[in-house]
């Protein structure tokens, strides 16, 4: 155990939560135009904290929001690590089931409950001050450390993979390290095996040319809601298993180790429906819950939008129905593949009477882990050491489109170890992170360059 980084970051809790706390203030929220100016100010808020620490720094522009880039190349003949992180975070909507204001943090119960919290401020910020704890203890830090942290990981990434492309000299590591995930359980330390895609849709049914009185022309005309619905209902057959051709032809089933490592976490379908407040599980047939949410593609409606939905009733027979649905996919499903096996199937159900289009959002690949090499090794050991505990394998059923992306194009290996917890609201009201995690997940991450460096001298 490195004795004076942990010391730095336990005499300096009190400023480093203060600096946090100012992070989560800002609200940066990617999908809303009217942020663009906070999406500003967070990006140079991370720039002058990587800068303050002696951090060469650019903000980059994009189409889309600032991406934050900085370097510390002093640690001569040593390995080079890129930190990858998001200042964007999700809406917080609807602001009437927070407990208190999404961007003012506030501590009840050794969480930190904030928007960005721990999806991802937090966790790439915990990063940022494992680093400071080097810097300022012993002057120096055993590897090279580049940090890039975007602002549309939640929309996205769209500008991403062509920004690693083009700045893959810069960018070039011998590792990836993200955190923007979670622990297994509360004091189980994890890392992250997979990843599912994604292809996400916006779909609009147009019927007449406007709102029609529904007991005047209801009967005569084609309703846009209900045919939305029934092209949803064609997205699943009974059983529950996605009903879209083609949609399994490229999946590839799991490697018999990993399926048996993830047997042997311990899991409880009852315990996760109190977890998600549900009376039932759903599904594909024939996988358990963890095999459904890490290795299993799925088609989910994520918004509806048609009609009267105020109070009281309403005769009306709308114009137009819309609908977001997005599939999860698993390796070696391809997004455009998707989009063109979904696109095709909408066209096929969609009813007669109405104009249905379907419009792609964005996409990302799904990814899995070698789980090899130095920094792997450095991972677990550092884990072990912070936590206690010997980290456990697991995957994921949520999404960071640019995973794959880093791995190909900077050929370097992507290790993704999380500090979340499972409920702590991400993307939803109330979120949450531990700061008992958010504490030992930087003393664990600023001993990992220690172990790195070592493992790789070797
Ligand atoms: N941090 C999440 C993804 C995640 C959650 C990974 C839990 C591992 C464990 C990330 O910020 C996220 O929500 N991604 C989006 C991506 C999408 C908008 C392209 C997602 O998964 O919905
Ligand atoms: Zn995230």
């Amino acid at each position: 155990m490195a004795e004076d980084l942990a010391r730095f970051l336990s005499d300096n809790d009190a400023r480093i939560r203060d600096e946090l706390f100012a992070l989560l203030r800002i609200p940066s929220v990617s999908a809303r135009s009217e942020h663009k100016g906070d999406m500003a100010r967070t990006a140079e808020w991370v720039r002058d904290s990587l800068s303050s620490l002696g951090f060469e720094t650019v903000i980059h522009q994009t189409k889309g929001h600032p991406i934050v880039v900085g370097e510390w190349r002093k640690a001569a003949g040593a390995p080079t690590v890129l930190i990858y992180g998001h200042y964007d975070v999700q809406p917080a909507e609807p602001l009437e089931l927070w407990t208190s204001p999404p961007f003012e943090p506030t501590v009840r119960d050794g969480k930190i409950f904030a928007r960005g919290s721990v999806d991802d401020k937090g966790q790439f910020f915990l990063h940022i001050k494992a680093v400071e704890a080097h810097l300022k203890t012993r002057g120096t830090l055993p590897v090279n450390i580049v940090f890039l942290i975007e602002g549309e990981e939640e929309i996205g990434s769209e500008h991403l993979a062509e920004f690693v492309s083009v700045h893959r000299e810069t960018l070039k590591a011998d590792a990836v390290v993200i955190s923007d995930s979670t622990m297994y359980a509360e004091g189980q330390p994890s890392i992250l095996s997979s990843l599912r895609g994604l292809a996400y849709f916006e779909i609009n049914v147009q019927g007449p040319a406007g709102d029609l009185h529904s007991g005047i022309y209801g009967g005569a005309v084609v309703n846009p809601a209900t045919a939305l619905a029934q092209i949803i209902a064609t997205f699943h057959d009974e059983s529950g298993k996605v009903a879209i051709d083609g949609f399994y032809d490229a999946v590839r089933d799991w490697e018999p180790e990993i399926r048996a490592q993830m047997r042997e976490l311990p899991a409880d379908d009852a315990a996760f429906l109190k977890e998600v407040g549900a009376s039932a599980l759903g599904g594909e047939p024939g996988y358990t819950t963890l095999e459904k949410l890490w290795t299993r593609p799925t088609c989910e409606v994520n918004g509806l939008l048609s009609g009267y939905t105020g109070e009281g009733a309403k005769t009306v027979l709308p114009a137009r129905a819309m609908a977001k649905v997005s599939c999860r996919l698993v390796p070696d499903q391809k997004p455009g593949d998707v989009e063109r096996l979904f696109k095709a199937h909408v066209a096929r159900v969609a009813p007669k009477g109405v104009t249905v289009t379907c419009e792609h959002l964005h996409g990302g690949r799904p990814w899995k882990a070698k789980l090899e090499g130095p920094i792997y090794d450095a991972a677990r050991t550092a884990l072990e050491s912070a936590f206690g505990k010997a980290p456990v394998i697991t995957g994921e059923g949520g999404s960071i489109p640019v995973v794959s992306d880093f791995e190909e194009t900077l050929n370097a290996p992507v290790l993704l170890v999380g500090f979340g917890l499972p409920g702590e609201n991400a993307h939803a009201p109330d979120e949450w992170m531990s700061e008992e995690n958010f504490r030992v997940g930087m003393r664990a991450m600023a001993e990992m360059w220690d172990h790195y460096a070592a493992a790789v001298k070797q």
